[in-house]
């Protein structure tokens, strides 16, 4: 009586948790809170573990667990899993190639109607066989050599976006085809992480070329409890064996129609999915996803086009292992090879040193690219890349090009190993690393070249001091005719200077004089902001105004003392005393108030204590609504601390979803772990 009980709540259970995660993972639209979910979900674990017999193969709980495989047992697929031809023209006109070819085969005259078509999206990762016996999915396999493929049906369910039961339309026997891929946000999540154990000295550990790579990984993963870290995603684009109509399986006639049946399932299909009448479509199609894809938030390496009719497509047939009706339509690679001329250093805006590979020019996801960025010291010595190797480049979505692994045994004898530099390469000033930060930055501020032209164009901005028709092309000039070396040297701009610029009217000259002329009359915030200190912005500027009073004060400030102003924390504290540190911009400050570059002063503001001050945090993992960057500036504008690893030090560990090696070890040290919202308790 009991167990009948057990059994009807565990199904209640089963079929909540089905649609609930439906709506989260396939539809994005949540009905519940997570809290509610959770706790149905720990309620069905507590039953199935207390009646280890009513287990079943479509339970939300096999989502999680599993065991660790020696290895994947092979299945023989009950209709071979084909490839697709693919259309070698890769111009969106390279579409009527197919059309007409289509037209061609069905003995099609040129004046009969056009033939519609389904136009997908290419996803860039493996394809997937789903099987599902009575509405229950009873095995995943990946399609191997078309015939024959792995069992992979644990970490399959893992895959929270793939239906472990259908509802009771779905035939018998459904076997559902689509491509199961890694989205770029968690590819860069997942490397993350990986460089931070990798950063801790966990051994084997590497990160991952590209997000195919990573989801074939993945997949064929023994380890379903690594699986499943690595968050991934699913997209159906077609089936296999499925119920004859005959035997009262669906009467599909287009594959269109049979998308949104599976759609109607529960399995994801892509939004861009269109029917598409004639070759015109089809190229539309081409060049409107082109277009989109480096919007989109997975990698694509083309389009496939289908003939819709079911009919059709068996009047169509197979060449060889690849189907007559359809064909897949690609874009320029994301990936290629090139070889490594020289790895230069380049200072940006912020004084940050980046190392850059510059490449012998290569054509990568539609552009040619000559430089690839190395990230930091440690991405660089981690990829090993020395001047002469042959690398593989990758861009994909807007992100810059970089350079994803060398290829081993073609590096050339001698090729020393890369060293980032101690000083900037621009203006010899001490470059330093910060406890906790991945890069080197040039300390040399206002006085460094290289951010010279971007610390004009900061001061000149109208919210800072603002020289009104101070803009771009105008200051580039200037500091490439090298009349302004620093600040101060653009109140020396006389008339003449200016009138000797390349297409610089007399009146537009004395209209810069002019505006040169009113800004000298600023603000004490607008001038701090000015100044373009690293961390410092508009709010800060002016929270140091209002406590210091005086720009005397907060130049002489320890960091202690500017740690008392809200809206400082540690790091902000640094970098304004670090900047006054510098000789050469204590010069440029007095230069700027000697040329007559004027502000109110007033008396410092009263004191307010900080709440968190003293207190150590570490950030890991992805907060259900904060940045990191956001929750670390709201701690240290607390007072806190915010490090980048733990230790016995650290007072808090504040852990969102995916936490990963920080989190072991913050457990291993017993230090304090808190989530999002516990942090926001501790700053309220
Ligand atoms: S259809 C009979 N549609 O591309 C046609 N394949 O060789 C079978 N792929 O490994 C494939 N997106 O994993 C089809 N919308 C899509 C696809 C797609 C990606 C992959 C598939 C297969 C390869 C085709």
């Amino acid at each position: 009586m009991a167990t009948h009980s057990a059994a009807a709540r565990i199904g209640e259970l089963r079929t909540l948790l089905h649609r609930y995660g439906h709506q989260y993972y396939v539809l994005d639209q949540p009905e519940v809170p997570d809290a509610e979910y959770d706790r149905l979900f720990r309620e069905l674990q507590a039953l199935e573990e207390a009646h280890p017999d009513l287990q079943s193969p479509d339970s939300p709980t096999l989502r999680v667990g599993g065991q660790v495989l020696d290895g994947f047992i092979k299945v023989r697929h009950q209709v071979a899993m084909l490839s697709i031809r693919t259309e070698t023209d890769i111009e969106a006109t390279g579409a009527q190639n197919f059309d007409g070819r289509v037209r061609r085969e069905l003995g099609l005259a040129a004046d009969a109607a056009p033939v519609e078509y389904v136009a997908e999206l290419k996803f860039d990762g493996l394809a997937i066989n789903l099987r599902y016996e009575n509405g229950v999915l009873m095995q995943a396999a990946t399609r191997g050599d078309g015939e024959i493929g792995e069992d992979v049906t644990q970490n399959i369910r893992g895959i929270n976006q793939i239906p472990l039961r259908l509802p009771a339309d779905a035939p018998p026997v459904l076997e559902v085809r689509g491509e199961v891929y890694m989205r770029r946000d968690a590819f860069a999540a997942l490397n993350e992480r990986q460089r931070e154990k990798i950063a801790l000295g966990a051994k084997g550990e590497k990160t991952f070329v590209n997000p195919r790579n990573a989801a074939a990984g993945a997949v064929r993963q023994l380890d379903p409890a690594i699986s499943r870290q690595r968050p991934l995603s699913f997209f159906a684009y077609g089936w296999g064996e499925i119920t004859p109509a005959e035997q009262g399986g669906p009467a599909f006639e287009t594959h269109y129609q049979t998308l949104l049946t599976l759609r109607s399932w529960g399995f994801p299909v892509a939004g861009q999915t269109s029917l598409a009448t004639g070759a015109d479509d089809l190229i539309a199609f081409h060049q409107r996803i082109g277009k989109e894809r480096d919007q989109l938030p997975y990698d694509i390496d083309g389009v496939v086009y289908k003939v819709n009719s079911l009919a059709l497509q068996k009047q169509l047939g197979f060449v060889t292992r690849e189907p007559r009706w359809a064909v897949a339509h690609k874009y320029p690679a994301q990936e290629q090879l090139t070889t490594v001329e020289a790895i230069d250093v380049q200072v940006g805006r912020t004084g940050k040193l980046t190392p850059v590979a510059k490449l012998a020019p290569v054509f990568v996801g539609g552009v040619t690219v000559t430089n690839a960025t190395l990230h930091n010291e440690d991405e660089a010595r981690r990829k090993d890349v020395r001047i002469g190797d042959t690398v593989i480049v990758r861009r994909a979505g807007d992100v810059i090009p970089e350079v994803v692994s060398v290829l081993p045994g073609k590096r050339l004898p001698g090729a020393e190993p890369f060293t980032m530099p101690r000083i900037c390469p621009v203006c010899g000033s001490a470059a330093v690393r910060e406890e906790g930060e991945a890069d080197y930055r040039c300390t040399g501020g206002l006085f460094c070249k290289a951010q010279r032209k971007e610390a004009i164009l900061h001061y000149a901005q109208r919210r800072a001091v603002e020289v009104e028709g101070l803009g771009d092309k105008l200051v580039e000039q200037m500091v490439d005719a090298n009349i302004i070396q620093t600040l101060p040297d653009l109140y020396k701009l006389g008339l003449t200077a200016l009138t000797a610029l390349d297409r610089m009217a007399q009146k537009s000259a004395q209209n810069i004089v002019a505006a040169l002329e009113k800004s000298k009359s600023t603000t004490l915030p607008r001038f701090l902001y000015g100044l373009g200190i690293r961390h410092v912005g508009e709010a800060t500027a002016k929270e140091l105004a209002r406590h210091f009073g005086k720009l005397d004060s907060i130049m002489d400030a320890t960091e202690a003392r500017l740690l008392e102003v809200s809206d400082v924390g540690p790091i902000v504290a640094t970098s304004i005393r670090t900047f006054f540190d510098q000789p050469h911009n204590r010069e440029v400050v007095e230069q700027l108030r000697a040329c007559g570059v004027t502000w109110e002063e007033s008396e410092p503001a009263a004191q307010t204590p900080k709440p968190l001050a003293g207190k150590t945090f570490v950030i890991t993992g992805t907060l259900p609504t904060l940045s990191r960057d956001e929750a670390k500036d709201r701690l240290e504008a607390a007072g806190a601390k915010v490090a980048g690893s733990v230790s016995k030090k650290t007072h808090y560990l504040v852990a969102g979803e995916e936490a990963g090696s920080k989190l072991v070890k913050a457990q291993e040290l017993g230090v304090a772990v808190i989530d999002e919202a516990g942090m926001l308790a501790l700053l309220a």
